[in-house]
Parts: structure tokens; sequence; C-alpha cells
């Protein structure tokens, strides 16, 4: 498949995806969310893909929001349906069973900071700024920023951020919460290689497992999460990755693991 609006490179156990619409500082429209489904379900069929690196073209953004020129000729409807059509692929990205390391290499911004807010982890260059500025637009995040900022950072935090619309700098993001790590910015991506191939690292099946109980259980009441957790625990004691593991750290030897 070629795509005109992203870029897909494989490096086993890693898959970097590149938006890649500078000209517009990688605004993603329509075209790009869906490149972006084919491109993700790609990466999540492959075996030998781990861990998929997340970041934009360029120097100044990851994504500098939803294109703006598609939304002037959104309605009611139709706007609602352009909400639920991102949310859906930022869920898809969600539970890819893979861990979406966003490496934030400048503007991430509406859509673009609702993107990286849907990815597993979130590395950010120091030159980055982030925000959800669409009350400046006339408008609300509808891929999901209402939600995830809220439970990432906090409501009065991420309400701060809403109703301003301000745009902040990475340390800013770090201190409260919207990144995990904020790393020089040439040596963003490979700051990200290091942290995805220390995940790749471990057991395949392991990995899913954490990435489903946490998304299964986050939004739970806790004895219903550790449910989640104790069906998932059980699961992974099925595997030959556990049987592999284990003995492997009793014979004082590197686990090789199949991801069965
Ligand atoms: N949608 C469509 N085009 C966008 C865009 C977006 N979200 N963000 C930037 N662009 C385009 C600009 O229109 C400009 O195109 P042009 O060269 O044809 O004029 C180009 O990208 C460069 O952006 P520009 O605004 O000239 O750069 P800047 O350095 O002056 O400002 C930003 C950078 C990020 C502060 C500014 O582009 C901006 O505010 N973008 C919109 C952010 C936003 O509101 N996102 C939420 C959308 S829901």
């Amino acid at each position: 498949m070629v795509f005109e609006n992203i870029l897909l490179e494989k490096r086993a156990p890693l898959a970097v995806l590149t938006l890649n619409r500078p000209h517009v500082l990688n605004a993603v429209n329509t075209a790009t969310l869906k490149e972006l489904v084919i491109a993700l379900e790609d990466c999540a069929l492959d075996r030998t893909i781990r861990v998929v690196l997340l970041t934009g073209a360029g120097s100044r953004a990851f994504a500098a929001g939803a294109d703006i020129t598609e939304l002037t000729q959104l309605g009611q409807a139709d706007g609602r349906e352009f909400a639920q059509r991102g949310q859906a692929l930022f869920r898809q990205l969600e539970k890819l069973g893979k861990p979406v390391i966003a490496c934030i290499n400048g503007y991430a911004l509406g859509g673009g900071c609702e993107l990286a807010m849907a990815c597993t982890l979130r590395m950010a260059s120091d030159t980055a700024r982030l925000g959800q500025p669409e009350v400046k637009l006339g408008i609300i995040p509808g891929y999901g920023g209402t939600q995830r900022l809220p439970r990432l950072v906090g409501r009065g935090a991420a309400l701060k951020l809403l109703l301003t619309g301000e745009l902040i700098t990475a340390q800013e993001a770090l201190r409260i919460g919207l990144v995990d790590e904020v790393v020089p910015a040439g040596e963003l991506m490979a700051c990200a290689e290091i942290l995805g191939r220390e995940i790749a690292a471990n057991a395949p099946v392991a990995i899913e497992m954490v990435l489903a109980a946490v998304d299964a259980g986050i939004d739970l009441p806790l004895d219903a999460a550790l449910a989640e957790e104790a069906k998932r625990f059980g699961a992974c004691c099925a595997t030959d990755d556990k049987d592999e593991g284990t003995q492997a750290f009793l014979a004082k030897r590197p686990a090789v693991w199949t991801g069965n």
C-alpha cells in the first residue's frame, strides 16, 4: 500500500509511523485518518512488530490539529460523524495490543494532542508545544480531548487547558502529566527507540495483557477492575512465554520469547 499522507517504516521490532503533511504542520485530514487505520491494522497483524513509534514529519509539528479547512464545511450531523470517525480510530490505537509511543517533535495541538493522548506513552522534545485550542475556533475537542485529558492530568489542569486554549511547553506538560518524558529535540527518535526496544525485549503476550488490563480496568470500580487483572494473569499463566520466562530466570539465562 502506498500512502500519501503518512509514512510507515518497519524496523522490527519497531515500526515508525510518520504523519507526513509538513506543509500544514501535519494537520490530520480525513484521508490521513483513513491511512492511519490501514497502517495500524498492518502493525497489529505483523508479529515482528512489537512497538510503534508515532511522530510528525519535519521539525515543527507532531500534528497541529484536525485540518481546519475540513472543519469549515461541517454542519451538526456530519460534525458529529466527523468526531465519531476520529474517536473510533483513536480507540483502535488504544486497543492495538501493542504499545504506541507518541514522539512529540513540535506542536501537538487539538487533534494532534488528542492523538498523542490516545497513545500508550508520550515522549516530547524540549521544543514541543501542546494544547487544546479548539475554543478559539468556536468548537470543542472532538477526538476525545474532553475525556482523555481530565483522565490523564486531572479535572482542574484539564479544564484550564480546555477553557483557555493556551499552549504549554513540554516542561509544563511533563509537570502536569500530559507527557511522560522530555528529551533534547535532536535526540527524540533515538530516545524513543531505546524505550521501544526496552519494551520489546519483554514477553509479547504479557505486554498485550498489561495494555488490555489497564484499558479494561481503568474506569471500573476497583473490585471489578481487579477481576479484569486476575483474568489476564490467569491467561498469562497458560502461555509458553510464562514457562520460558520463569525457567530462564531460575536457570540464570536470557529468555527467548515465542509470543505463544
Ligand atoms: N489545519 C490546517 N492547516 C493548518 C493547521 C490546521 N490545524 N495548522 C497549521 N496549518 C497550516 C497553516 O494554515 C499554514 O498554511 P499556509 O502556509 O498555506 O498559510 C501552515 O500550516 C503553517 O502554519 P502557520 O500558521 O503559518 O505557522 P505559525 O508558525 O505562524 O503558527 C501554529 C503555528 C501551530 C501556532 C498555527 O499554525 C496554529 O495555530 N494552527 C492551528 C492550531 C489549532 O487550532 N489546532 C486545532 C484544530 S481543531
